[in-house]
């Protein structure tokens, strides 16, 4: 049998894990349109390949993206090397300089979803090949007040998701000057002692040492328990900046907390720098990732431009959602199921399914039923009501339709079913919304 590759997963029409299961993708996916189109942020899709350089220069080359090699590379036959997207910030500023949006109004807002790949060595619950992220960029900008907004769009997308248990993580990496400032003291104070480090930490240590204070290794985390952290030693006007967001976000009552130690894994972030972290899921518990990037674009070639932006992973989301109990059912539940008693049947609630799923949510059996299995069937599709079709009905000209819960029945006849259906949907409404206002 061919299986799936290794990091990657079928998204099914329904299952156990919600991130197999479609509904939860519409779920998180209308939560971030609503709350972001209303922010007047546009989508943007931009293609799941580009030349690989749009990435090694965005994401940079001491990132672990680039140096553990966790680009899916490829040559095509003009011998051009491309990338699948390892994130969107490198595409969303290709495209942003590319179509010269900078003569947009400012700030241009543009976010997007869909798959991101990255080869991860050991793949596992949290940590896939192909995942998906939704992607927010807000350009143009370099005021305080828009990192607050950024953060409160995402806190706010991920409030729509239905997440309880989250915590904004805020720091600053400072200016450039303050990174490799903070570099430097981490080699002086790391450089004689570095045999001890865990091997990652040790190449972090080479190419980008204050990525050494992300390391999940006890080890590491006993040698640099005592060192500063980088907003201890960041310049007074990224300490301003990043006193400016706390206050905006203070002010709309957006909860945060501010991390000294916070580090990202990509190099092009400045200043503002967040997580998001979810209480209840473990080792994988950043559900988010972002921050300020002013630079970027030039580097892509574009015109000055400062920017800020953040990513979530859409499975990560999911399985925090899972641990606050939040519901996946879809909208998959039929409003009737028909049950053909006969093969003259069959033909017949077929053709009054085609009709009727003009208006409702409409399945039917393909072959005869009696009708004990025909109402097992209904039941297992989960649909409220159930018709049945035999040769007593066609003398009729009626069905018999079942509340599935209820067991009440009635005789319908064939031209009064959408009429009846409707009706006997709207009782069913209102006898839920009772139940649940008490
Ligand atoms: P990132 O921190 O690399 O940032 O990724 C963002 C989020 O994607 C993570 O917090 C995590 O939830 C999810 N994620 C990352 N790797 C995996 C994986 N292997 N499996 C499942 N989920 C994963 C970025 O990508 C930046 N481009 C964010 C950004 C946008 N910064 C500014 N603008």
């Amino acid at each position: 049998m061919i299986r799936s590759v290794k990091g990657t997963f079928d998204i099914l029409p329904d299952a156990k894990n919600p991130w197999e299961a479609q509904p939860a993708w519409e779920k998180v996916y209308c939560a971030a349109q609503e709350v972001l189109e209303r922010a007047g942020v546009g989508e943007i899709t931009p293609p799941v390949f580009e030349h690989a350089e749009v990435f090694t220069k965005s994401v940079g080359e001491s990132a672990d993206i680039v140096v553990q090699k966790e680009m899916y590379t490829l040559t095509d036959a003009g011998g051009r090397t491309l990338a699948l997207r390892p994130e969107f910030t490198g595409s969303v500023l290709r495209a942003y300089i590319e179509h010269g949006m900078h003569t947009r109004p400012t700030p241009v807002k543009l976010w997007s979803r869909g798959p991101v790949f990255r080869a991860e060595r050991q793949p596992q619950r949290g940590r896939f090949r192909q995942f998906h992220q939704v992607n927010c960029e807000i350009l143009g900008l370099d005021n305080p007040l828009v990192d607050a907004e950024a953060i409160t769009l995402l806190y706010q997308v991920l409030k729509a998701c239905g997440l309880k248990e989250i915590v904004v993580k805020l720091g600053s990496v400072g200016d450039p000057g303050d990174l490799s400032r903070y570099n430097s003291y981490l080699r002086e104070q790391l450089g004689p002692i570095q045999d001890k480090l865990s091997e990652t930490s040790q190449t972090r240590l080479r190419l980008n040492p204050m990525r050494v204070l992300d390391s999940k290794d006890e080890g590491d985390q006993k040698l640099i328990a005592g060192l500063k952290r980088p907003l201890e030693l960041i310049s007074d006007e990224a300490k301003h900046h990043l006193e400016g967001v706390q206050r905006f976000l203070r002010d709309w009552e957006v909860p945060f907390e501010v991390d000294p130690a916070i580090v990202r894994g990509l190099d092009y972030y400045r200043r503002t720098a967040f997580e998001v972290h979810h209480r209840g899921i473990g080792a994988q518990s950043a559900l988010c990732g972002g921050g300020r990037y002013d630079g970027l674009v030039e580097r892509l070639g574009g015109p000055v431009t400062p920017g800020i932006g953040w990513a979530f992973g859409v499975e990560r989301v999911m399985d925090a959602m899972l641990e606050d109990g939040v519901s996946f059912s879809g909208s998959a539940q039929p409003d009737l199921f028909l049950v053909p008693m006969d093969d003259d049947a069959v033909a017949e609630v077929a053709r009054i399914a085609t009709v009727l799923r003009a208006t409702f949510a409409v399945q039917h059996a393909y072959s005869k039923r009696n009708p004990g299995k025909g109402l097992r069937d209904a039941e297992r599709s989960g649909a409220h009501f159930a018709a049945l079709r035999g040769d007593r009905e066609r003398d009729r000209g009626v069905y018999t339709l079942k509340n599935l819960a209820s067991g009440e029945q009635l005789e319908v006849p064939e031209t009064d079913l959408a009429l009846v259906l409707t009706a006997q949907l709207e009782a069913l409404g209102r006898a839920q919304t009772d139940l649940v206002s008490g």
